[in-house]
């Protein structure tokens, strides 16, 4: 096994495609920390709330995002952990039960168990993504997190299972392929965002990432050290840049250039007189519009974001109840005074996602809008040396294991 090796994700958003390029100590098992050694980015023009609307432009931009990475790191990149968003995406709860001979509990029993928790009739057009345990149960035993090595009769998972609309995978998975790397595994970005920014001590004591993308919101609920909840809603930064398009009657493309410049979402604290000359930032939209008011439509429609990730909290029976508070994270979380808004409408402590255990050329990656990104890569990292995970990756590499182990019995 190589000392060092170079892994790589993709974060497929609906406005950015961003690439990481991170080393990982191949030696040290526990509590390895990824060094980032390449960055890319570039615009996402041919995605949309998750879909593909243009194949030869999304090929075009996973290309640049991807040779920005690698002219920065030095390094060619051949396959990548592929971060995943948009409102197709989908999670429900399942369980699996197998039984087990008595002998200690190995990787190919959880793998029978995982697959067994997958054995569930979903829609033609739905494929699974994901499945993350939450917890193993050995016979009467609950609760048990990784029940490798340990011995029983019946062995049971309790497992959260994400799936997305099989035509908008494969467009996806497509592009990839034809713009030249191989796919190591399919991330959903509810579950990469809080892999990259929250601790293991929020997740013990409950907690709930808010990753605001372009075209959605993610929301993932954690408690006692695994995953709650997840769910996708097709509501984000783009619907803020057109609300305030259509409240200003300005172009989209103004109101995305004022939003980031001038926005937030905190009008009380702007000055009334304070005018901004749409003609600085544009040639076609020349009026003056109020700062104060164009902070009036973000924040109405940031309270509507929160309040509809408030209500699945409320679902949950979880509505500021969550002791570690709530993290937010993707790009449309910067705008000023996100914060504080979330805090007054979710009930909870709340604070900026930047990313915990990280090394290398961090001041690239830290910021909120890498979450995804970076946590795809932590993900891919984890499962590699982590045994109880059921990933697709780690269930291709499985298999293969499996396969080439019948294939030494059947020369
Ligand atoms: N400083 C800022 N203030 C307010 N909004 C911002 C700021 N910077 C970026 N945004 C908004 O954030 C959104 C993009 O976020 P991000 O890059 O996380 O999305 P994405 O991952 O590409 O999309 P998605 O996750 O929905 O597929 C855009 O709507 C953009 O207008
Ligand atoms: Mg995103």
């Amino acid at each position: 096994m190589p000392k060092e090796r170079v892994l790589a994700s993709l974060d497929i958003g609906s406005s950015k495609i961003r690439t990481v390029i991170a080393v990982v100590d191949g030696e040290k098992q526990v509590e390895r920390v990824p060094s980032v050694i390449g960055v890319g980015v570039s615009p996402s023009l041919g995605m949309r709330k998750g879909h593909v609307i243009d194949v030869e432009e999304l090929i075009h931009n996973i290309i640049s995002s991807l040779e920005d990475a690698e002219r920065m790191a030095g390094v060619p990149v051949n396959h990548v952990f592929v971060g995943m968003s948009g409102s197709h995406i989908e999670s429900f709860d399942s369980r699996g039960v197998i039984a087990i001979s008595g002998s200690e509990i190995s990787i190919e029993d959880i793998m029978r168990v995982l697959e067994a928790a997958q054995a569930v009739s979903i829609p033609q057009n739905r494929r699974i993504l994901h499945i993350e345990p939450k917890s193993y149960a050995v016979d009467e035993q609950r609760g048990i997190k990784n029940p490798t090595g340990m011995t029983g009769i019946r062995l049971e998972v309790e497992a959260h299972i994400v799936t997305g609309h099989i035509q908008h995978v494969k467009n996806i998975e497509k592009c990839i392929d034809q713009a030249g790397v191989d796919i190591d595994a399919l991330v959903p970005a509810t579950i990469a965002a809080p892999e990259a920014t929250l601790t293991k001590r929020q997740k013990e004591l409950g907690v709930v990432c808010i990753d605001i993308g372009a075209g959605c919101t993610g929301i993932t609920v954690f408690e006692e050290g695994t995953i709650l909840h997840s769910v996708n809603l097709p509501i984000g930064g783009e619907s803020v840049t057109s609300d305030i398009a259509i409240g200003l009657r300005t172009s989209i493309d103004t109101a995305e250039k004022i939003k980031i410049e001038y926005g937030s979402v905190l009008p009380t604290e702007m000055n009334e007189r304070d005018m901004i000359d749409l003609s600085s930032v544009s040639k076609v939209d020349t009026q003056t519009i109020s700062r104060r008011y164009m902070a009036e439509i973000m924040q109405a429609r940031y309270y509507e974001i929160f309040s509809l990730a408030k209500a699945e909290l409320t679902r949950l029976g979880r509505a500021g109840m969550l002791p570690a508070g709530a993290v937010l994270t993707g790009a449309a979380v910067k705008a000023p005074g996100v914060i504080d808004l979330a805090r007054d409408v979710l009930g909870l402590p709340v604070q900026m996602g930047f990313p915990v255990d990280i090394g290398g050329v961090i001041e690239k990656v830290d910021d909120p809008a890498y979450a995804t990104a970076l946590g795809t890569l932590i993900w891919g990292m984890r499962d590699d040396e982590n045994a109880v995970r059921g990933s697709s990756f780690q269930m291709k590499r499985a298999v293969k294991q499996v396969s080439s182990w019948l294939k030494s019995l059947f020369p």
